[in-house]
């Protein structure tokens, strides 16, 4: 199998050049600057066995090569291999370890990695243990003689588009002085207990976020969220259009209520993916879903609301 690798033009460049250069040469054959998709499932062969590099699409193909190329160089790495989706890469990466192996795993993971370790690698004989990974030092409390893989998501759901983490940023701030909402999780905020190392480890702070609404229970959440006009109620991240999800009931269902409690995933706990529509529009839309949820006149300044929150104690 051909995987991407260094393309040793550009090393010498900074991150922003080898965004746009590296593994994006223009095409050999017709000069074309972008180069094209390449959507053959096969490759012609000159004789049996002997081809230009690729033979079927599944194993590689022109565009997967470009694209690994570009990634093994932006994260200046050796090589980089591409999957169709996020689970394949997961499957394929936990079945580096074989049966009787132990696995130690970030605590709140991808529900769907969450349910991979839980269903199909427990089934492979593999066993996991899931750790709250703030505080180093659990790692190495959890190693066995048999760990073989040490799964990290850091920071857990990733995206890092700028415009995204600006109108996260925005939204982070316009939720945390809202009277309806409890508290507000987005590592971009100084109030979040790991901003400092969010600042070390990261280049910005991704468009996702999570708040806590105000008396927290199913149908305050369901409230809200059926009110919405320009978030989409549906799971996924790092869309261009901004998305609102409950993950108690929607990506970490799967989770005991215990262990959804032992990471504070409660039916209060509403998840955003903020995209990229106009940041002014975004909070506009929370404020009237928030107001709606909680029965309060959209009339009544934000001010006013706090007061009226105030004397409901709720
Ligand atoms: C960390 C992580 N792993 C895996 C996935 C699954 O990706 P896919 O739906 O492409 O399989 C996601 C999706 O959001 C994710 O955030």
């Amino acid at each position: 199998m051909t995987i991407g690798g260094i393309d040793p033009k550009f090393s010498s460049d900074h991150f922003d050049t080898r965004a746009i250069h590296a593994g994006q040469l223009p095409d050999a054959q017709t000069g074309a600057v972008v180069p094209p998709l390449s959507l053959s499932t096969t490759f012609v062969q000159s004789s049996a066995g002997v081809h230009k590099g690729f033979d079927y699409s599944r194993t590689s193909n022109p565009t997967r090569i470009n694209f690994e190329t570009a990634i093994s160089s932006l994260e200046r790495g050796q090589f980089a291999v591409a999957f169709s989706s996020g689970c394949a890469t997961t499957t394929a990466v936990a079945n580096l370890v074989k049966s009787g192996s132990h696995i130690v795993c970030v605590a709140d993971v991808y529900g769907g990695t969450f349910r991979y370790m839980t269903n199909v690698a427990a089934n492979n004989g593999i066993t996991v243990d899931f750790v709250d990974m703030a505080d180093p030092s659990n790692i190495s409390k959890h190693i066995r003689n048999n760990t073989k893989m040490v799964w990290i998501e850091s920071p857990t759901n990733p995206t890092l588009r700028l415009q995204h983490q600006e109108n996260a940023l925005h939204v982070a701030k316009f939720l945390e002085s809202h009277p309806l909402v409890d508290s507000v999780m987005f590592p971009g905020l100084p109030s979040h207990p790991q901003h400092q190392l969010a600042l070390k480890q990261c280049k910005g702070f991704s468009g996702m976020l999570s708040f806590r609404i105000k008396d927290g229970t199913i149908s305050k959440s369901n409230a809200f969220l059926t009110s919405l006009r320009l978030f989409c109620l549906a799971e996924s991240l790092g869309a261009v259009e901004s998305l609102a999800e409950l993950p108690s009931v929607m990506t970490h269902a799967s989770l005991t209520p215990e262990a959804r409690a032992a990471l504070g995933i409660d039916d209060g706990l509403i998840r955003l993916s903020v995209g990229v529509e106009d940041k002014e529009d975004l909070v506009r839309d929370l404020d009237q879903a928030l107001r709606k949820a909680f029965q309060i006149s959209s009339s009544s300044a934000p001010r006013v609301v706090s007061a009226v929150f105030a004397k409901s104690k709720l």
